[in-house]
């Protein structure tokens, strides 16, 4: 091997083994730098017979080109690795967390009250609340329920432990059997036109398929001058065609008794029960869906209104009850048992507007 070839080894090697860009400038300065080896033999070339010089300055020469050729290709190996070290040095995740899955889901209990507040807010209701403990003055007596009535027997009452220090009526606190307690609460501090629905919860000690000990109820009540059968008709009639979705929805009042209405009724819809499944709308059967009448001159006056200027109107209905209809759930009691499968399969989403009629 030539010295030159010898040389040439030699620098490739040390270039090779440059771990770094500062260790390859090294190599760069001692090969070729200004008192390189190189350049060092450069400067020999004088000393040389002119054929001489030419051969070996055309050796050198390549041999200058060879080698910055090879510290060329290491520096773009060693400037690569470097900027891949960086990189991943200074690595920051920009990709979002992902949403999490959506896991609760509305009630079909709350997305039931929506839809009926909806459709009463249309026809100029507002909701109205009232307390869930009470006294029997507004559960019964001022519902123009008498004295040892059945009536007040036939509400399965939860009553709670006498108020200490008072006897009698007074000393009594019950949790509400139905919403109508509101009526009274709305008719003694608002002056009447009164327009009200009530959504809340109610209690009676009954337990079945189609009873549970807590449930819903959402009354309604509309107070003025003039109001009368025909209005009370009308407003449940167009109710109940908008919750349930059918334009042709046959409907009929029967005569009913409640202490706080006179007259009263209850207001059945159409339905046709083929093969065992339920279908709201024109067919052979009847659903009984909720109770109404004329609020009874005896409660307007408990309530501090004068029958003989004003009159209106009440009704109240079940909500889970209207709830199953509308969404085919056949059991009651699995409304309040939490059962997440029940309330996956049963429940909305929060953007769901399963009510076309109200969008
Ligand atoms: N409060 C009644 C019940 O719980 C429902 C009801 C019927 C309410 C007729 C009313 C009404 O306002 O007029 O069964």
């Amino acid at each position: 091997m030539s010295n030159l070839e010898a040389l040439k080894k030699e620098i490739v090697e040390t270039v090779k083994a440059a771990g770094d860009i500062q260790s390859l400038e090294e190599v760069r300065v001692t090969a070729l730098g200004k008192k390189g080896r190189v350049t060092d033999l450069m400067k020999t070339l004088g000393t040389l017979s002119p054929d001489e010089r030419k051969e070996m300055g055309q050796a050198l020469n390549r041999l200058k080109d060879e080698i910055s050729a090879e510290i060329d290709a290491r520096a773009s190996i060693l400037k690569a690795a470097a900027m891949n070290a960086r990189l991943a040095s200074e690595k920051i995740d920009v990709t979002l967390t992902p949403r999490p899955e959506n896991k609760g889901s509305i009630h079909p209990i709350s997305q039931t009250i929506e839809e009926m507040i909806t459709i009463f807010a249309d026809m100029g209701f507002s909701v109205a609340e009232g307390p869930e403990i009470e006294d029997d003055f507004h559960n019964f007596t001022a519902l123009n329920f008498p004295p040892e009535h059945p009536a007040r027997q036939m509400h399965d009452t939860f009553y709670l432990p006498d108020v200490a220090g008072k006897t009698g009526d007074a000393a009594k606190r019950l949790l509400r059997t139905h919403t109508s307690t509101v009526q009274v609460h709305v008719m003694q501090t608002q002056k009447p036109p009164i327009r009200v629905i009530i959504p809340g919860r109610t209690f009676r000690s009954d337990y079945d398929m189609t009873h549970t000990p807590m449930f819903h109820q959402m009354e309604g009540l509309l107070i003025d001058k003039a109001a009368h059968m025909g209005h009370l008709k009308g407003c449940l009639i167009e109710f109940c065609k908008r919750f349930f979705e059918v334009d042709d929805l046959p409907t009929r009042f029967r005569p009913s008794f409640f202490p706080f209405t006179e007259p009263s009724a209850e207001m059945d819809i159409g339905c046709s029960r083929e093969k065992g499944e339920l279908k709201i709308g024109a067919g052979s059967s009847w659903l009984e869906i909720l109770g109404c009448g004329m609020v009874h001159p005896n409660v307007l006056k408990n309530c501090g209104i004068d029958p003989d200027e004003y009159q209106g109107f009440a009704f109240g209905m079940g909500i889970e009850r209207v709830a199953m209809l509308k969404y085919g759930i056949p059991d009651l009691r699995t409304f309040f048992e939490s059962d997440l499968r029940w309330l996956k399969h049963y429940g909305f989403g929060p953007l769901e507007q399963p009510n076309k009629a109200l969008g």
